[in-house]
């Protein structure tokens, strides 16, 4: 090695003080076309791994420590392959709507636009090639004492899967010393269009390779209402309590409690839950607690919080044993859940919705935070 290389590695080992949060890239693999599939690496000193990917902006590996030691808690693949085979949303970045939208069709200042339909008659989580299947850029990459973090960002060209107005979209991931996983995405737009971003990691705190079901966990959702849905999923424009259904997560509830009443009709639609719970009715200045859930066994506990008034919750109810993941795994229905923190589903076409509308001037902004800790055996819930 020359010297001035060997001082230079010396130096670089000598700033960054031996208890930092550390944050690395290297290639996870390629695209058909050739081009590196980069992964960014985060941990941090408190025993927690992120890989993130450049392809979807999507969170490969999530390692966090339990009362028995750290496992990865996410679903998805080891190679880029089964991401480009059998995508599922494993772990990803979805836009430009995430969730569904009637028809795939919305109106914005008079004018019809029709979206690539993707989920039967539906568009569902920004179409046939939504942000979760483009590879994004790497931006900063950081690291200190208290946190590491990476930026991705995307351009979304005016009409990509029929949606108005170039997006330019930004996802920055930051892992901190107290076991936080934030993602804050944000857009801006040249001309009107909707916006609805969110991140689609499947869950299982007991870990993603446990053999657990995802039934065991306890969940908590602060919302008095949730928005049902019709047979294909797309909400009724009801706001409806959850009092008295299986929809009533206001305390910590086991999920596997009443996920198969078939009286509901809603869990049947869904084929257990798929739905939207209404925290609040609309974005809030600073992130709040959408949901908490524990894994009695592992002692890991996850609160979400983010600014944005909905989270959906969705039990994996289409993993049906198709697909075969990471450590040669075969997904089914249970191993997993979703918690998307969003605007609510079909937001455009529902007037009692709000707006998912972003006009040019203004930021979209969803501040997700995922927060990790063990809870100590003894403790009540
Ligand atoms: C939706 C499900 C859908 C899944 C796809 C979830 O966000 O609510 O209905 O099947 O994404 O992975």
């Amino acid at each position: 090695m020359k010297r001035a290389s060997l001082l230079a590695l010396v130096l670089a080992a000598w700033a960054v003080p031996a208890d930092a949060a550390t944050a690395s890239r290297e290639t996870f693999g390629s695209l058909p076309d050739g081009r590196e599939v980069a992964a960014i690496v985060l941990t941090n000193q408190a025993g927690m791994k992120v890989r993130i990917l450049a392809y979807g902006a999507l969170v490969q590996e999530l390692t966090v420590p339990g009362r028995s030691g750290p496992a990865d808690v996410v679903l998805g693949y080891d190679g880029i392959e089964g991401y480009l085979a059998a995508p599922n949303y494993f772990g990803a970045s979805v836009g430009r709507y995430a969730n569904r939208i009637a028809g795939g069709r919305f109106e914005l200042d008079g004018k019809a636009y029709q979206l690539a339909r993707n989920d039967g008659p539906n568009a569902l989580h920004g179409g046939v090639k939504g942000f979760d299947k483009r590879l994004w850029t790497v931006g900063d990459v950081s690291a200190n004492a208290q946190q590491a973090s990476v930026t991705l960002t995307y351009l979304s060209p005016d009409g990509e899967e029929g949606y108005p107005g170039t997006l330019q979209v930004s996802a920055t991931y930051t892992l901190t010393e107290s076991n936080d996983l934030k993602i804050d995405y944000r857009a801006t737009t040249d001309k009107a269009t909707i916006v609805n971003l969110t991140n689609h990691s499947y869950f299982n705190l007991a870990g993603a390779n446990s053999g657990v079901s995802i039934l065991e966990s306890l969940l908590k959702i602060p919302a008095e209402t949730f928005t049902p849905v019709d047979e294909t999923l797309i909400p009724t424009g009801e706001f409806r309590s959850v009092s008295g259904t299986p929809f009533d997560f206001l305390t910590l509830r086991r999920i596997g409690d009443r996920i198969r009443d078939g009286r509901d009709a809603q869990l049947r639609f869904g084929r257990g839950y798929d739905h939207n719970w209404v925290v609040s009715r609309t974005v809030v200045a600073e992130p709040q607690v959408l949901a908490y859930l524990e894994d009695p066994a592992s002692g890991r506990v996850m609160e979400v919080l983010s600014n944005q008034p909905g989270i959906q919750f969705y039990t994996g109810n289409f993993l049906d044993g198709t697909v075969t993941g990471k450590a040669g795994t075969i997904y089914r229905m249970g191993d997993a859940l979703c918690l998307e923190p969003q605007i609510f589903p079909d937001t455009p076409n529902q007037p009692e919705f709000g707006s998912a509308r972003l006009d040019p001037g203004k930021v979209y902004q969803n501040s997700i935070v995922y927060r990790f800790s063990v809870k100590p055996p003894s403790s009540g819930s």
